[in-house]
Formats: structure tokens, sequence, C-alpha cells
């Protein structure tokens, strides 16, 4: 993989950038782990590790790293996130569905951070946002919970007002905000979707939140997205571990973190 860099290179790299701060999800690492693994979990051969991934993308500027611990498992596992919390020198922001087995593994390790998202067992990635309106009663208890446990909160949720009005009734102090349907769409549509996660932004920093963003990111469609007000972090994975199949995690992670910057 990645070459190590002497230990004065990689303190330069970790200090913190001056722009929008990058978060590595190295979900998809796992996920070509278990293309082969799944069935073998104890087999002696589990390559490629998502948490050597992380490290190489610590040296690459990454401020962070995300990774979603599924009821299902079907990519990250338990072992991943335990190790993560120990060996990772920047933070975790551990993804998350609201069920009481996750939840209760995510008081246990107490990442930096915690990102709520909705989780279906047919969908391949994350779908759409969280629905907070709909979902408040179940939030309500979750979030004190994990507030209680000083984790930082973020909802994923679409930028819709009505969803970043009850971010702030449920008292997150971050909204991930959902760009795959941006991501997605080309011409008219593309600024349409540009314009709707501006104003979504500008909501949630009136509402005293912070606003992260991210989903479907790339190197070419991530300009307009730093034109968001007040962002301070993309989290951002399949475009940086598919860049990496060609020049390396690390790499893949600073060209990414330089365009951020
Ligand atoms: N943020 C959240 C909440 C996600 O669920 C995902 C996908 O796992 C991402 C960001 C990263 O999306 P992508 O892999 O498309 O960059």
């Amino acid at each position: 993989m990645d070459s190590k860099n002497s230990p004065s290179q990689v303190s330069n790299l970790r200090s913190q950038p001056s722009g929008v701060l990058l978060g590595v999800n190295i979900d998809h690492v796992a996920t070509l782990r278990q293309a082969r693994y799944a069935r073998n979990a104890h087999s002696i051969n589990v390559e490629p590790d998502p948490v050597e991934a992380a490290l190489a993308a610590e040296r690459g500027g990454a401020a962070g790293i995300t990774a979603h611990l599924r009821q299902d498992r079907r990519h990250i596992g338990d072992r991943d996130i335990y190790l993560l919390k120990e060996v990772l020198s920047t933070k975790l922001n551990l993804e998350m569905g609201n069920t009481p087995e996750i939840l209760e593994i995510a008081l246990k390790v107490l990442p930096s951070d915690v990102c709520l998202v909705p989780e279906s067992r047919e969908e391949i990635t994350t779908e759409g946002g969280l629905d907070c309106v709909a979902h408040r009663t179940s939030l309500e208890p979750t979030v004190k919970a994990l507030r209680d446990a000083g984790i930082t909160v973020s909802l994923f949720i679409d930028p819709e007002p009505a969803q970043i009005e009850m971010a702030s009734l449920l008292g997150v102090p971050v909204v991930e905000l959902h760009t795959g349907a941006y991501a997605e769409a080309s011409g008219v549509e593309r600024e349409s979707e540009l314009h709707r996660l501006i104003n979504a932004a500008a909501l949630a920093d009136k509402a005293g939140i912070q606003v992260n963003a991210g989903h479907g990111l790339n190197y070419t469609n991530i300009g307009p997205i730093l034109t968001l007000p007040k962002l301070v972090e993309l989290n951002i994975g399949h475009a940086i571990v598919s860049r990496a199949v060609f020049v390396g995690l690390e790499q893949a992670t600073r060209e990414m973190a330089e365009l951020l910057d």
C-alpha cells in the first residue's frame, strides 16, 4: 500500500488544514475485504484492512475517519470500530442507524462523533437523508444518550428547511447535508440542487448548527459544494477509495484534501 512518511512529515501532514475539513469514509475498503472474506471472518487473510486504510488516509491529510457500522455488518465490523478508536490520531466519526444494539456499541466505544443515518437492508449505500421529522420520538432519547456521553451528534439529512428545524429542536450541534441528489443531477437540475444545499446550510448556520455535507462527491463535482456557507467538513468515500486503486490511498486523500484547502 502507501509508503510510510518520516515522523516529521507525518506531523506536518496532520496539522489542521485551513480550508474545509476532509473526513474519509473507509467503508468501501471493508466492502472489498468482505467480497472475499465475509464467510470466513477468522481467516488470517483479511486484506484490505480498513484500519490500515484509515492510517494511510490520515497520512494523506484526512482530518477524520468515517465508518458506518451497519446492523447487517456488511462491510465494517465491530473489530474495525474498536481498533479505529484506539489507533486514530485524528477522530472517529461513527455512522449508525438508530438501533439499540448499535447505540450500545457507540456508548462503549465513545467515538468523538456519531452521525445518525437511515438504514435499510435493501439499499446499496445510504440512499436518502434521515427523516428526523417522522422519527423525532425515537431520535430524542438516542441523541440525549449520545450527547450525555460527550459525543458530538450529527444528523444526516436532506437539505430541507423542515429537517433543519427539527434538527434544531432535537438539539444536535451538527448536521450533515445529503449531497447525493446534487451529485446525481446535471445542468439546471444540479444548479437547483446546489441552491437547496446553500439555503439549508444558511438555515442551519442561523440555527447555530455546524454544517457538514457528503455523499456522491468526487474530484470533479466538489467545486460548487465548497461555496456552501459555513461549511466545516465533507465526508467522502467512494471517489477517494476508487482513486486509491491507481495512486494509493495516501495520495488519493492528499489530492482531495488539497482541493478542499
Ligand atoms: N456521508 C454519509 C452519511 C454516508 O452514508 C456516506 C456513504 O457511506 C458518505 C458520506 C460518503 O459517500 P460516498 O461514498 O458517496 O463519498
